[in-house]
């Protein structure tokens, strides 16, 4: 079966509609194409569809990835493609190798406003007997009702936090008092918001810190991700930081911002640069 390129931008006539899924989403089309070229957040943000992925090519046409949907599951993996049409709005994202080859699946982007998409999704398949080409329909458009909508938060929340991020005054921080140390301790963790920036503020080994509730790398949330062996993991891309330093704990080198100090001054927790 080919996979559709450049030249073919409109679904192999060998195969068989299954169905398809609309919806407008809550962000403008160029977040939406952000996404769509963001082959890495697949086994992170989708965990419930994609164990792990492994880049294979990529360009400005799109990417090619091998991806394994469940863990163990290696000798099923398949080859992806996802080859974009921008002037058309429009991209594939074809199985090449692996269960479900020759599968297309072909969504067309339409701008609505600055901060809303209408997104189109048709499945199209090999199978070919009515009763199974339904249920295929049927399991795609309940998938995709599932990505789509997690896509979302994650471009809902990276618009914010990109607006958040441009409206931050340079000017100096004042401390921020939180008031007595026992009734601080009792409301942990909690976020704090300091010099325009997010900090969860938590205890680890009887001590108060502070950590970037923003990821440097997306401006993914990493306020309420929990805290294992002092590192935490996006839920964006799952790279991974040291909560007391900051430092990169999986090698993908990005640092957390500083994080203000954290004191007890006469009682009362004091948040100070
Ligand atoms: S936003 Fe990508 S790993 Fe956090
Ligand atoms: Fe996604």
């Amino acid at each position: 079966m080919p996979v559709a390129t450049e030249t073919t931008p409109t679904p192999d006539p060998g195969l068989h509609l299954a169905g398809r899924y609309d919806r407008d989403v809550a962000v403008g089309i160029a977040r939406v194409w952000e996404n769509v070229l963001d082959w890495e957040h697949l086994p992170a943000l989708h965990n419930g569809q994609f164990h792990s992925i492994a880049l294979l090519d990529s360009g400005s046409w799109g990417w090619s990835a091998r991806v394994v949907n469940q863990p163990g599951d290696e000798s099923r993996a398949q080859i992806i493609t996802v080859r974009i049409d921008r002037a058309a709005g429009r991209y594939c994202s074809a199985t090449v190798e692996g269960p479900g080859a020759g599968t297309e699946i072909w969504t067309t982007l339409t701008p609505l406003g600055t901060d809303r998409t209408a997104v189109a999704v048709s499945f199209h398949v090999a199978e070919a007997r009515p009763e199974r080409l339904a249920r295929i329909g049927e399991r795609y458009v309940e998938i995709y009702a599932r990505l789509w909508d997690e896509d979302e938060a994650m471009m809902v929340e990276r618009e914010r936090a990109l607006a958040a991020r441009r409206s931050v005054s340079r000017d100096g921080v004042a401390a921020l008092n939180l008031g007595p140390v026992e009734s601080v301790r009792a409301s942990l963790p909690r976020l704090v918001e300091f010099g325009g920036e997010r900090f969860r503020l938590l205890e680890l080994d009887g001590r108060l810190i502070a950590h970037a509730a923003t990821c440097p790398h997306w401006l993914g949330p990493l306020g309420e991700t929990p805290v294992v062996d002092g590192c935490i993991r996006c839920p964006w891309h799952d790279y991974a930081f040291d909560v007391v330093t900051g430092a990169s704990t999986d090698g993908r080198g990005l640092t957390l911002a500083p994080a203000p100090r954290v004191l007890v001054e006469q009682g009362d927790v004091v948040v100070c640069r």
